[in-house]
């Protein structure tokens, strides 16, 4: 099961909301800044083999997402979206035309809690300018055989990020993440992180209850554009 914040803020006073978002990017910073042990950050569809690291998202090594799922196909963003993508990682990208449901298996451990984000860069990729063609642009995500959201691209600019995450705990030694083609487009995947998190962090967060990403709110810190 996976609880979006969005149902729980009618639940929960804001404070509180903000106050585990405050708690999840304190901690995500802190064990960034002590170690990336453990840390699987994913370019898919890029196809060099050798691990590299981002100039902006410095100190974290990128692996092409090869031998991490079976099938798709590889692309990159159109020419004319290249100059503007912030991160290596948005410039590739892995599409499943076929197939219902295409799975991603990530290495874990059974009972570890962790973070999982997933990006997506449409970039007009295909050349049929699919987000903005009128037609809806959906595909579902799912973690193993549990639903976890729905990426909705219509009218998306094709030069956007959309990002999703998830805190779970993983149910065996691997997660596996499933693209699901709802028969509205075809689904593809940007770039995949998987973040250890310490076991005391978000008890609420058990092996029956996931909750997803909502909102990330900046308290305060000047120097910092982005406080990971
Ligand atoms: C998709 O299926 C078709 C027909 O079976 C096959 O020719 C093609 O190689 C497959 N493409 C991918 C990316 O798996
Ligand atoms: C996609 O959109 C661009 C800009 O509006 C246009 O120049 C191009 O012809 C379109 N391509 C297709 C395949 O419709
Ligand atoms: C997807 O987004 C489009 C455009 O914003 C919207 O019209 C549509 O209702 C959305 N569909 C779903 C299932 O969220
Ligand atoms: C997970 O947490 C929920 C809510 O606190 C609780 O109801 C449920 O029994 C827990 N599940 C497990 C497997 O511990």
């Amino acid at each position: 099961m996976v609880i979006s914040f969005s149902c729980l803020a009618s639940r929960m006073p804001t404070w509180i909301l903000a106050l585990l978002l405050l708690i999840l990017i304190t901690m995500t910073r802190v064990h960034g800044q002590s170690s990336t042990s453990g840390f699987i950050s994913l370019d898919c569809g890029y196809r060099n083999t050798s691990p590299y690291k981002d100039s902006v998202i410095r100190g974290i090594q990128l692996l092409s997402d090869v031998g991490f799922v079976e099938g798709g196909l590889t692309h990159q963003i159109a020419a004319e979206f290249m100059s503007g993508a912030v991160y290596e990682s948005q410039k590739t990208l892995r599409s499943f035309p076929n197939g219902s449901r295409n799975c991603y298996t990530l290495p874990s451990t059974t009972g570890k809690k962790f973070l999982l984000r997933a990006l997506f860069t449409y970039g007009d990729y295909d050349g049929l300018n699919r987000t903005v063609d009128g037609t809806l642009f959906l595909f579902g995500l799912h973690i193993g055989v549990n639903f976890w959201d729905t990426l909705n691209l219509t009218n998306m600019d094709p030069s956007n990020t959309l990002w999703k995450e998830v805190l779970t705990v993983a149910p065996g030694d691997s997660v596996s993440v499933c693209l699901i083609n709802f028969g509205l487009g075809t689904p593809s995947v940007s770039a995949l992180e998987l973040r250890p998190l310490l076991d005391a962090m978000y008890p609420f967060v058990n092996t029956s209850v996931s909750v997803g990403y909502f909102r990330r709110i900046r308290f305060g810190e000047a120097t910092n554009f982005i406080t990971r």
